[in-house]
């Protein structure tokens, strides 16, 4: 069998990198996923770099007894922080969600002015700002953390006018500095597009990051003649490590269809 079988594992902090999950397998549509949410560990967007890159170490440790043949680390916090860290160490290509994002911003901005938002961490970590200028030094980055958005997408707050007046505060430094182009730096962002859209205006280009690695991965994976061969039936396990309620719900909204085979593990100590 000419290909490679093994499933593609994909970790985030908790839910929020289904959106990642739904690029690629719309991009992969004939891949095998093992998808990990680290929901007893959520957020990860507010701890310190060190415990974030604990937690990712332990992520991509459990991905990887599950066989997978690439990780992809869905979480824009983990991969600010920890993508060096799990490149190093693990026997298989691991793929971030920062690069992918920062080259198609550079890609599609007309004036080189980008803005990026993410979790506080994202943001702290400078990790776009010096993604994009490593690409294009000349383009500018205002960057901005949005810590309530991801409590506003899991509240089902999405198209609330609440949501709309938070944008419109955490957004506006964004709009007066005239970027044309705006990352979508954490993992649930673009389940708030058409809302940030709105308050950016429609001359200011959305960047999604996931999307940008799902592309990413499936040439990565063609590059190694790593697909998966079309005679394997594709299949995704998804595991939490907490209750899953909340899961459930916001794996809907995500994925626009509830999710089975939903398996409660214990990662880490
Ligand atoms: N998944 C995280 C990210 O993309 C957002 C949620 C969290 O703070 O853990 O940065």
């Amino acid at each position: 069998m000419l290909g490679d079988a093994r499933p593609i594992g994909v970790f985030d902090s908790g839910v929020g990198g289904l959106t990642v999950y739904r690029a690629l397998r719309a991009r992969l549509p004939q891949e095998s996923f093992v998808y990990l949410g680290d929901t007893a560990r959520i957020p990860y967007g507010t701890r310190s770099p060190e415990t974030v890159r604990r937690y990712a170490r332990e992520d991509a440790e459990f991905l990887l007894r599950c066989g997978v043949k690439v990780v992809v680390v869905a979480c824009n916090t983990a991969s600010s922080l920890a993508l060096t860290l799990l490149q190093d160490e693990c026997p298989v290509p691991v793929v971030g969600v920062i690069e992918p994002g920062a080259r198609a911003a550079v890609a599609v901005t007309r004036v080189g002015r980008i803005g990026v938002i993410g979790t506080e961490a994202t943001i702290a970590s400078t990790a776009y700002p010096r993604a994009i200028q490593a690409v294009a030094p000349g383009v500018q980055v205002w960057a901005r953390s949005c810590p309530l958005f991801v409590p506003l997408v899991e509240e089902g707050w999405a198209a609330h006018p609440v949501t709309a007046m938070v944008a419109n505060e955490y957004l506006a430094p964004l709009c007066q500095a005239r970027i044309d182009t705006l990352v979508l730096g954490c993992t649930h962002y673009p389940l708030l597009a058409a809302t940030i859209q709105q308050v950016v205006g429609a001359g200011v280009t959305l960047v999604d990051s996931g999307a940008c690695a799902a592309q990413e991965v499936a040439a990565l994976l063609e590059q190694r003649a790593a697909v998966a061969p079309p005679e394997a039936p594709p299949s995704t396990r998804f595991y939490v490590t907490d209750a899953s309620d909340r899961f459930r719900s916001v794996a809907t909204l995500c994925l626009g269809e509830p999710v089975t085979q939903l398996e409660m593990v214990r990662i880490g100590v």
